[in-house]
């Protein structure tokens, strides 16, 4: 949550802020700021609302200074204004301080620099920290000796960016928890909570470890610990093609998203599965770089963290399996878990990541924790791995981001294939998570004995025919559309499912209510009658999710329920069915499938159905309100 930026070199500062800020508004989007030094003066530019808002301050101002920080925030201490915006300065003005995460004891830092002195101009927990640099260098007249006295102050998960009028050619970077990547350029440096934001001006990064602070000039970078020893790092290369973030057509990412989906799929299959014949390997034939992989250390520093390299005996070894996850990373890891429970015969227990804390997690030397997370980036998710790792259990991660912080705290990892994520609403990295777990599954199985050879041919089989099947629900959008739109006055929606397809109706009714406000609640089809059903009339609408299998009749039977309250019913269904075609007002179509990967195509409809009553609504689709895309605080 939150971003920050920052630039030292010979161009003018607020455009490449600008530039970077925009690689990070999916980290927030509530108030955006910069502080530039310009001829020995720092100043600050900083507006509520999108970065559209400081971009006109810029363009009204026209800055010509060559350094400077910026920051795009999700709020966590204050409202969303002016004043709460990042930058926050100290009480001379001269230093100013952007900030990603919480610190925890603010209040009591607060107390003591208001009885010295020190007056605030907002609700943050941020502005302690320009303060109390500020005095620490009034002491010790040296940023870095006073930015270590600060750190040993603050508690809690941050990143930080730090100008000081007093030393325009320097600016410091400090990590506790986060992520901080520094890109070196030609005589020039840039700062980013992502390294995706430098990646447009180089492809030479350095990261911030835990507990590191950088001194950024336009030379480059030095790099301290906490306890002030000096750190040597390599810089790394990130991957040569910057990634291209535009709509290709579209008129929203949500929308090109859920049309990139067959080829995510594809991709993703293609980096793990070679034939269905061989077995699922999770050492990839290809690099993120698209390159083989190569033993060069600096070139594929990203490609090292890649696979999985649990030996034969490890992977037998293991009794239980633990997921970690949220949001839609969490409906995912619920199918993960039925997945790898049916093929491997493998206990999964599947925890919301921020319901870990505070209780004895369940692991120990036979336990593999999985942590999903298409940032890489949340903090629950990250915590709780940790937690687990603690505890001696194996870990893995399944991430969209290999330059992520869960990239870093895992030795296994397995990438999906979706490229950047740019709407906030989660799609084709769901359907990319749900791919990974059904190979997963099939990789367990296959390395312990638990499918013969012949079924793990069918299932890889089954599989790689799914993105085929996508795009004959996509090629049917427009059908969905005209029948979403008659459920777009709704003021509740109830989705329903069993079975595999019980987290299709929790991430169903996700979607909808993320994207439209209407509010909407998913629920075991059996669990209707056992009091949600109470909030049925003519007025709702209940979307069940049935498709032939084991647990079809069922399902009928539990949508026959809501049906008998007058409520209004729509199915996702396959076609051909006719008792669906009987029993539901509306039928979203989807191609026939195997229960066991129905998944992959039942919540297609939904994603659509969700997209274009909130388009029809005219909501913020790529930009829902209060969200973000990373979400780094607990
Ligand atoms: O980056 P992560 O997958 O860890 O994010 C977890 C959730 O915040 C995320 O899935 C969120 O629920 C989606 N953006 C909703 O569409």
């Amino acid at each position: 949550m939150c971003g920050i930026v920052g630039y030292l070199g010979p161009a003018k500062a607020a455009p490449v802020l600008l530039s970077e800020l925009r690689c990070l508004e999916y980290r927030g989007y509530d108030s955006a700021g910069v502080a530039i030094i310009q001829d020995g003066e720092l100043s600050v530019l900083k507006a509520a609302g999108k970065l559209n808002n400081l971009e006109k301050l810029i363009t009204d101002n026209k800055p010509t200074a060559t350094v400077g920080i910026g920051h795009t925030r999700w709020a966590t201490h204050g409202v969303p204004n002016d004043q709460n915006a990042h930058p926050h300065l100290d009480s001379s003005k001269t230093i100013a301080v952007v900030h990603n995460g919480i610190i925890e004891n603010y209040e009591e830092l607060k107390e003591e620099l208001i009885k010295e002195g020190c007056a605030f101009e907002s609700d943050t927990d941020t502005e302690v920290i320009a303060h109390l640099i500020s005095k620490e260098y009034e002491k010790e007249k040296d940023m870095l000796k006073a930015i270590f006295k600060t750190v040993e102050r603050l508690r809690g998960a941050y990143a930080l960016g730090v100008v000081s009028q007093k030393h325009p050619d320097k600016i410091y970077a400090i990590n506790q928890h986060y992520s901080l990547s520094v890109g070196l350029g030609n005589n020039e440096s840039f700062l980013a909570s992502d390294s995706m934001a430098v990646r447009q001006y180089t492809n030479k990064v350095v990261r911030l470890e835990q507990s590191e602070i950088a001194e950024i000039t336009v030379e480059g970078v030095r790099l301290f610990a906490f306890d002030g020893k000096e750190v040597k790092r390599r810089p790394m290369s990130l991957d040569s093609n910057p990634y291209v973030i535009d709509k290709g057509g579209y008129k929203h990412f949500l929308l090109k998203e859920i049309h990139e989906q067959p080829l995510v799929l594809r991709q993703t299959l293609a980096k793990y599965l070679i034939h269905p014949t061989k077995p699922v390997s999770f050492i990839p034939h290809i690099t993120p770089n698209g390159n083989a992989p190569t033993n060069n250390e600096e070139e594929n520093a990203l490609s090292k963290s890649y696979g999985v390299h649990l030996s034969d005996m490890e992977v037998k070894g293991i009794d239980r399996i633990q997921v970690v996850a949220c949001g839609t990373a969490y409906h995912a890891s619920l199918v993960g878990k039925l997945i790898i429970e049916q093929l491997c015969n493998i206990p999964v227990a599947v925890d919301i990541a921020s319901e870990t804390r505070g209780r004895r997690l369940m692991v120990n030397e036979s336990t593999l924790t999985i942590a999903v997370s298409q940032s890489g980036e949340t903090a629950d998710t990250l915590s709780a791995l940790e937690e687990a790792k603690k505890l001696g259990s194996f870990t893995l991660g399944i991430t969209n981001r290999p330059d992520s912080h869960l990239a870093q705290i895992t030795p296994n990892l397995i990438v999906t294939e979706c490229g950047i994520e740019v709407s906030v609403a989660a799609t084709k990295t769901y359907l990319a998570q749900l791919t990974s777990f059904y190979l997963l599954g099939i990789y367990l199985a296959e390395k312990r004995g638990a499918i013969s050879a012949e079924q793990a041919k069918k299932l890889k089989s089954d599989l790689n025919a799914i993105p085929t099947l996508l795009e004959q629900i996509l090629a049917r959008e427009n059908e969905i559309r005209m029948a979403s739109l008659k459920y777009a006055d709704a003021h509740d929606v109830v989705f329903i499912g069993r079975g595999l397809n019980y987290p299709t109706a929790l991430e169903g009714a996700l979607k909808l209510k993320e994207l439209s406000y209407i509010h909407a609640s998913g629920y075991a089809a059996g669990e209707l009658k056992h009091g949600p059903i109470a909030v049925l009339d003519s007025k709702v609408p209940v979307v069940t999710v049935i498709v032939p299998g084991s647990v079809y009749e069922k399902t009928l039977s539990n949508a026959q329920e809501a049906r008998a309250r007058n409520a209004q019913m729509i199915a996702v269904a396959c076609e051909g069915d006719e008792q669906a075609a009987k029993t539901f007002d509306t039928v979203l179509s989807i191609p026939q499938v195997d229960e066991f990967f129905s998944p992959l195509l039942t919540v297609v409809p939904m994603q659509l159905m969700s997209y274009f009553i909130a388009d029809y609504l005219g909501k913020d689709v790529d930009q829902p309100r209060n969200l973000a895309k990373s979400v780094t605080v607990e």
